[in-house]
């Protein structure tokens, strides 16, 4: 997508011909940046009582004399922060679906100047917006897409600022959108091998380096834990690993491990019927951490960023995995597996201990782990879970900065008393409560060589009910993430 500024001068949005024009208003008196006769028709908007100045108000307007658009969409700012921006920004979006806008055109008024994070999230929702499921529905796809971005700033100086959050919020929108584009998905339409399919198309049309292997040889690594899961399943499992290169390869690499669960039917440990269909998207993590590589791509960022994918499904196969099974991981820790839906922790694990031949600076992995961290933290906020003080808040401070945030829960080692196995190294399950954290305390066994969070997106990564659908984060997240580490350097 083509997203740009223009710096107008007064009289220039009337003057430019977008499909539409979409007017972001702050404040309860109208603004004196706009246009005379955009001016007029809002004046007379709230005078025959279609449209008020009060925070969240809407207006449709059409033909407004004088301007060159044919539509212009009002909606009235909270205030001039990102997020406010964004929300006005959508709820505008709104009046505008499924119009065949191509070219549309954006000013804000009546806050102080456009800064980047206003840009940034200005294109963060029009990408939102913009993205449209149609693998397994064509018909979804009725008006040709939007193809150009014009956010209208005042000088150059705005122009600049408002550049570079545009910039990053594209690439961050496009990450985005192939997250929510994988993960919506269904599991026929992404197995472990098609995903890794796709994870090469990004890889290829990037330029980053990529490496899948098959079940022969994530055998001959040793992976007992990731391939326990996978046996029961006909499907082949696919470990992906995917390479960006930003600065010299001595330099110590962030790596993200995203699970790859393309279908999770919770193996012997059977789920219920009702919403197991949501269970493809259990490769929510897999398919953020595809994103961000493709957003960090398109960014270049000074620093070498590597993706781990560990792809497969969970299903009860003659072969599959049972309850009371002893395992073998990467590590060498064996593992009692008292429940075979708690496999996310089994692929991961093994995914961990491999990436410690990176030596990375930070990991990072992020999974769809428990329906205990939708319970304890709903769809707002995803949960963080690290042992490291300084990389906790940097990932606090990238999730607000993105608009996706996480919150930190603990990591105390008392938690990891439930995990003691009578038959093995630890068990796969402690008892329900905690069980978000127990989780993560499993993964730390794993991580003891690492500068490592784990992120739990069960509740973040879709949307259940009517709006049913893959959300792409925490893409936004990550991204901000990756971006901040080039320039703590
Ligand atoms: N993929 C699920 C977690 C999940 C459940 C995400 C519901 C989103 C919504 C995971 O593999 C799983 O089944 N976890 C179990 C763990 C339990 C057996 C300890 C869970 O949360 O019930
Ligand atoms: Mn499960
Ligand atoms: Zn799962």
């Amino acid at each position: 997508m083509d997203f740009r500024t223009q710096v107008i001068t007064p009289g220039g949005t009337s003057r430019l011909a977008a499909d539409a024009l979409l007017l972001l208003v702050a404040g309860d008196s109208l603004p004196p940046g706009l246009d005379e006769p955009l001016a007029q028709a809002l004046t007379e908007a709230i005078a025959q009582g279609d449209l008020s100045l009060k925070p969240g108000k809407l207006a449709y307007l059409r033909q407004v004399p004088g301007v060159k658009s044919p539509r212009v969409a009002v909606v009235v700012l909270r205030e001039g922060s990102a997020k406010a921006v964004k929300a006005a920004a959508l709820a505008g979006l709104g009046l505008l679906k499924g119009l065949g806008i191509k070219h549309l055109a954006v000013q804000i008024a009546g806050t102080d100047t456009v800064v980047a994070a206003q840009a940034e999230a200005l294109a963060n929702a029009v990408g939102e917006w913009a993205y449209a499921y149609s693998h397994t529905k064509p018909s979804a796809t009725e008006a040709p897409p939007l193809n150009k971005l014009s956010l209208l700033v005042a000088s150059k100086a705005e122009a600049k600022a408002a550049d570079e959050g545009l910039a990053r919020g594209a690439a961050i929108a496009d990450g985005v959108a192939l997250a929510r584009e994988l993960a919506n998905r269904p599991g026929n339409h992404c197995t472990p091998t098609m995903l890794a399919d796709e994870a090469r198309k990004m890889a290829r049309a990037n330029g980053l380096k990529i490496e899948v292997l098959d079940r022969k040889q994530i055998e001959a690594l040793g992976m007992g834990s990731f391939l326990a899961v996978a046996q029961g399943s006909a499907e082949a499992p696919r470990f992906i690993v995917m390479h960006y290169q930003g600065a010299a390869k001595t330099q110590p690499p962030l790596v993200l491990v995203g699970k790859g669960i393309t279908f999770d039917s919770g193996g012997i440990s059977l789920k219920p019927g009702e919403g197991m269909d949501e269970m493809k998207f259990d490769m929510g993590g897999a398919a953020s951490v595809v994103g961000t590589l493709r957003a960090v791509a398109a960014l270049k960022p000074k620093l070498n960023l590597i993706g781990v994918v560990a792809a497969c499904e969970n299903m009860p196969g003659g072969r599959a995995l049972k309850p009371g099974d002893v395992i073998t991981s990467l590590s060498g820790q064996t593992i009692e597996v008292l429940n075979t839906d708690a496999e996310g922790r089994l692929v991961l694990c093994d995914a961990l201990t491999y990436v410690e031949r990176f030596k990375p600076a930070a990991v990072v992995d992020i999974a769809t782990l428990t329906g205990a961290c939708v319970v304890a933290l709903g769809a707002v906020r995803s949960g963080m879970f690290s042992a490291d003080d300084g990389l906790a808040a940097e990932l606090l401070a990238a999730g607000d900065a993105a608009l996706d945030t996480c919150w930190r829960m603990p990591v105390d080692d008392d938690y990891d008393e439930g995990l003691k196995s009578n038959f093995a190294d630890m068990a796969n399950i402690a008892g329900r409560a905690g069980g978000a954290i127990t989780a993560a305390m499993f993964l730390k066994r794993f991580t003891a060589k690492l500068r490592w969070a784990h992120l739990d997106i069960a509740g973040t990564a879709w949307k259940s009910g009517a709006a049913k659908g893959s959300t792409g984060r925490p893409v936004g997240l990550l991204t901000h993430w990756v971006l901040a580490q080039a320039q703590a350097k």
